[in-house]
Formats: structure tokens, sequence, C-alpha cells
């Protein structure tokens, strides 16, 4: 049977996707927590879907645990029709003040995690595999206090991008997501951004689908509302010092931390 990857399940944006995923698919959730993954299979059987549900707790930053969860998806015969790479971390502050901990936390959840579980699913696809990674409106000009995120999540959007023509049977999407009110401290940060946070954001609902619906088209990448592609075309067109100017002064005001 071919099922759909999505790590990050347990998170907000995560749990939508696995929601819209079990009207048709067979899922394999991954999240660091087996009490929180139980409780997203509960909810997801409860919506009365007929497809199979796998979970297994891993810590995606450790190699150990993403061998883990392939030889376990090994074991139960796993073949993979997708990959939903949602697992992110958005730690916002001085570079400066990160702990030496923190800079590999960030780096690897964003960037290696996804490459790594994509790499693995790819080796045990499906007859056709669909992969989504989910980046961001940060990712499309450096944002200084943010800087690690806009980096690792630009980073996403050139690997997928790239893997599109070496994959060419596969369906590759890049998710370049504007604020999603999420969590309580996305949601009130997303609050204090007043007209511009406003604008930017979709609710999480909307967003997955709009991205399964990319994905399902095979579009190279997505990007969520107007305001949202209207900034994106229209960042390219101004000064990297002006950019960072006003990134900076917004972020440097509204650091946050992430584990
Ligand atoms: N919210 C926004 O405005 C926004 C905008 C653009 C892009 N995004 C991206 O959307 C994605 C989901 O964000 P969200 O807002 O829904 O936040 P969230 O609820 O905090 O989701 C983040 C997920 O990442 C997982 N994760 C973190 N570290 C991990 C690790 N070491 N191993 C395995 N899983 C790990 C967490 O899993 P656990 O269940 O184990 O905690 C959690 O489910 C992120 O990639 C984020 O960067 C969000």
């Amino acid at each position: 049977m071919a099922y759909m990857l999505v790590t990050g399940a347990c998170g907000v944006l995560g749990g939508k996707f696995c929601e819209l995923l079990a009207e048709t698919d067979d899922l394999f959730l991954t999240g660091r927590s087996e009490e929180r993954l139980l409780k997203l299979k509960e909810k997801i059987v409860s919506l009365g879907f007929s497809g199979d549900v796998l979970t297994f707790a891993a810590d995606l930053n450790s190699e150990e645990d993403r061998a883990a969860l392939f030889s376990f998806a090994d074991e139960n015969g796993v073949k993979f029709g997708g990959v939903i790479n949602v697992a992110g971390a958005d730690i916002r502050k001085e570079f400066v003040k990160y702990t030496p901990e923190k800079v590999v936390f960030q780096t690897r959840i964003n960037f290696e995690a996804a490459v790594a579980v994509t790499h693995g699913a790819i080796l045990r696809r499906a007859e056709k595999i669909k992969i989504l990674a989910v980046s961001s409106m940060c990712a499309v000009m450096p944002m200084p206090y943010f800087a690690l995120y806009s980096a690792t999540k630009a980073a996403l959007i050139n690997f997928f991008t790239a893997l599109r023509y070496e994959i060419k049977d596969a369906k590759i999407t890049v998710l370049i997501a504007g604020s999603i009110p999420t969590r309580a401290d996305v949601r009130e940060d997303i609050k204090s951004q007043g007209i511009t946070g406003r604008l930017s954001a979709k609710p999480p609902e909307y967003v997955a689908a709009k991205a399964l619906k990319a994905l399902n088209k095979g579009k190279r990448k997505i990007i969520v509302g107007f305001y949202n592609k209207f900034n994106y075309y229209f960042q390219k067109i101004l000064p990297t010092a002006i950019k960072c100017g006003v990134m900076g002064n917004r972020w440097k005001k509204r650091p946050k931390d992430g584990f």
C-alpha cells in the first residue's frame, strides 16, 4: 500500500494536512511525541475514513531516529506515495543570542530533516510519488533577526525546485506560505504586525487545501493569497538594503524561541 508520510503531523498545519489527506490516502504520521501521535490517529479514525494510519515517533534531527523510522516502514512493507514535509522551527532572534545547540537544531529541522526524510521515502517509493515542502515568504529575501529561519527555508526552495528536474515522474511542490494563524504565540505575533499581518494571514486548513491542490496538479510552487503573491513579486524590485532594513526593524522587536 502507498502511504503519505507527514512530518510535523501533530503541529497545527501538519494536523490540517492529515485531516485532508485522510479522505483519500493511507497515512504514515510522525512527530516527536508518541502520545500526541496516538491522539491524532484517534481523531483521524473518528472522522470515519477507511484508510490505514501508521504512526512512528521520531526526533527528525536524529539520524538514528530517522533510520528507525524507515526500518519500521520496511518491516511493515510500507511504500511511500508521498511526503509532506511540515516539521520546522521558527526561532527568531539575534543570531549571537542563539546557543550552539539551537543553531544546529533549527538548521537541521528546517532543512536536513526534510531532505533526509524525502530521500528515505524516495528510496521506498510507490510507483508514483508526490513531495511537498513547507517553506515560507520569509525565504524570499534575507531577514535580519530571522536569518537562520529565512536561509533554511530558502534552501528548501532551491533544493526541492532542483529535485523536480532530477525526478521527472514525481510531483514536487514548494509551499511558500505567508502568515498562518497556528499556535497561540503565532496568532499573537500576526496580530501584533497589524494590517500587514492581517493581509498575509490565511487559515491553516485553507493553506493546506491550496497546497495539496497545487501538489496534485504538479505545480512548482504555491503562494497562497493575493497579498503574499503581490509581495513575492514586488520585493524582487526592491534593493536588498531596503528589504533588510525594513525586515530587520520588524523582527528585532519580536524575538521568539522554539524547541
Ligand atoms: N505559522 C506560520 O505563520 C508559518 C508560516 C510559514 C511557514 N510555516 C511553517 O509551517 C510549518 C508548521 O508550522 P506551524 O505553524 O503549524 O507550527 P507547529 O505547530 O509548531 O509545527 C511545527 C512542527 O514541527 C515539528 N518538529 C519540530 N522539531 C522537530 C524535530 N526535531 N523532530 C520532529 N518534528 C519536529 C513539531 O513536532 P512535535 O509534534 O514533535 O512538536 C511540530 O509538529 C513549519 O515548518 C513552519 O516553519 C509556518
